[in-house]
């Protein structure tokens, strides 16, 4: 869902002008080329083709230079590499390599001499890192997807001349180590008047306004979709982030972090990330969060820890998270939460504290009942569905 509607941006966001860019149909097959109203896009389907499929690049090679391209697809292929220069003298917004569960290897210059190239997605291969040698070929490069794949580590500097990214889509791979280094250099990764600043603060209001649960949810979804300077390392298996880390990308929006091995949050892990709206490590194994953890993310409307080991919530855990409206932190072990756990967090509205079967009971002292300035809040307990705290 959320890739369609990345599509769906880019090609509205891509703008470039049609004509008539299609070379015949005959020098093509088994590739096809249709004009979008972005411009040409060529999609070949390998598996038409004998072998590993690897004579594409032959009918690559055959295709007039110069020749302008919005999307160009390979899927469902054999081969093992993608050659040097295999798309070099053409001009190509997006390259998609899909389906091709024998890649391991993909030249340092495999996409040399491409005019123009902005996004680059790669699914279901067997890459176990990332190509660091092809950015400094590709320096208009913005979004790269590796998703779906065998990526173990994100190393020190890899990223570095990949500098003009602005979203780093590894969601699905089998990372466990990011080295602390790993994202130096990504700088772009941040908000410029991007649509989803917008969302965000729409979110915002929508959380202070009376009739907030449905929406926000909708709204959470909807940014972590749009968001356009986004780090999506959900689905790996990292077990643990040095504080530092996201220190590079201090101005991105959304980190995607569920789903993955992480045992606890370290102090300042979030620190410097401002425009982060979603706190997003549900289905971890979060047995501990140290006090600050998320200092820093004052700008974070909901967190969610749903589905991690948490025994106890210590009053300093949400320090510095003063625009929170929503806490998910169901399907935990907690048997108790401390007195002033959610002072400072005046727009709470909703804790989800469900299926943590030895809650019992949530002592009111852990709201600062002054500062509230939602009418409301809720506690969903098991069995009870809410405790209304009149204000
Ligand atoms: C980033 O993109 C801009 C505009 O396309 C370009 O001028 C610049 O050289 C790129 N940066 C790097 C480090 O390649
Ligand atoms: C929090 O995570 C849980 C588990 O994935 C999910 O059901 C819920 O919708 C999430 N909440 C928000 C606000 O994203
Ligand atoms: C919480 O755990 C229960 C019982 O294990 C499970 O049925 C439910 O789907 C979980 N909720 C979420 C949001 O994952
Ligand atoms: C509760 O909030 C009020 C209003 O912001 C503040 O003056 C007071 O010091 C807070 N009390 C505690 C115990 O934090």
């Amino acid at each position: 869902m959320c890739i369609l509607l990345i599509f769906a941006v880019i090609l509205l966001a891509g703008g470039a002008s049609a004509g008539s860019d299609c070379p015949s149909a005959s020098s093509l097959y088994p590739c096809t080329c249709s004009e979008g109203s972005t411009g040409a896009q060529i999609t070949c389907d390998v598996s038409l083709l004998p072998g590993d499929g690897s004579q594409v690049f032959d009918i690559i090679a055959r295709i007039p230079r110069p020749t302008t391209i919005y999307d160009f697809t390979i899927k469902n292929f054999g081969f093992e590499k993608i050659p040097g220069r295999a798309f070099a003298g053409l001009t190509i917004d997006s390259v998609y390599l899909m389906y091709g569960e024998k890649l391991t290897t993909i030249h340092a210059d495999a996409f040399a001499g491409i005019g123009g190239l902005r996004s680059l997605y790669v699914e279901e291969t067997a890459l176990s890192a990332i190509p660091c040698q092809i950015f400094p070929t590709m320096p208009d490069l913005e979004l790269l997807f590796i998703r779906y794949s065998s990526l173990e580590k994100l190393d020190d500097g890899c990223l570095i001349d990949a500098s003009n990214l602005s979203q780093l889509v590894l969601d699905n791979n089998v990372i466990f180590y990011i080295s602390p280094q790993a994202l130096r250099g990504l700088k772009k990764l941040k908000l410029t008047d991007d649509e989803l600043a917008l969302l965000f603060r729409e979110a915002l209001l929508v959380t202070l306004s009376l009739d907030p649960g449905v929406t926000v949810l909708d709204l959470a979804m909807k940014a972590r979709c749009f968001s356009r300077k986004r780090l999506d390392m959900s689905n790996n298996a990292i077990e643990y982030i040095a504080p530092g880390t996201f220190k590079d990308i201090d101005e991105i929006a959304a980190i995607s972090l569920q789903s993955n091995h992480l045992y606890t949050v370290s102090a300042g892990t979030y620190a410097g990330l401002k425009e982060i709206g979603i706190i997003d490590l549900e289905y971890n194994r979060i047995s501990s969060i140290a006090a600050g953890a998320f200092e820093g993310a004052t700008a974070a409307f909901i967190i969610n820890i749903s589905n991690n080991n948490l025994v106890t919530i210590a009053a300093d855990t949400f320090r510095g998270l003063s625009s929170v409206t929503e806490v998910w932190i169901d399907n935990n072990s907690l048997s108790f939460i401390e007195p002033g756990s959610f002072h400072g967090m005046p727009k709470i509205f909703n804790i989800d504290f469900r299926n943590n079967e030895r809650l019992t009971s949530i002592d009111k002292d852990v709201f600062n009942l002054t500062e509230l300035t939602s009418q409301f809040v809720m506690f969903n307990l098991e069995g009870k569905l809410q405790i209304g705290l009149s204000m």
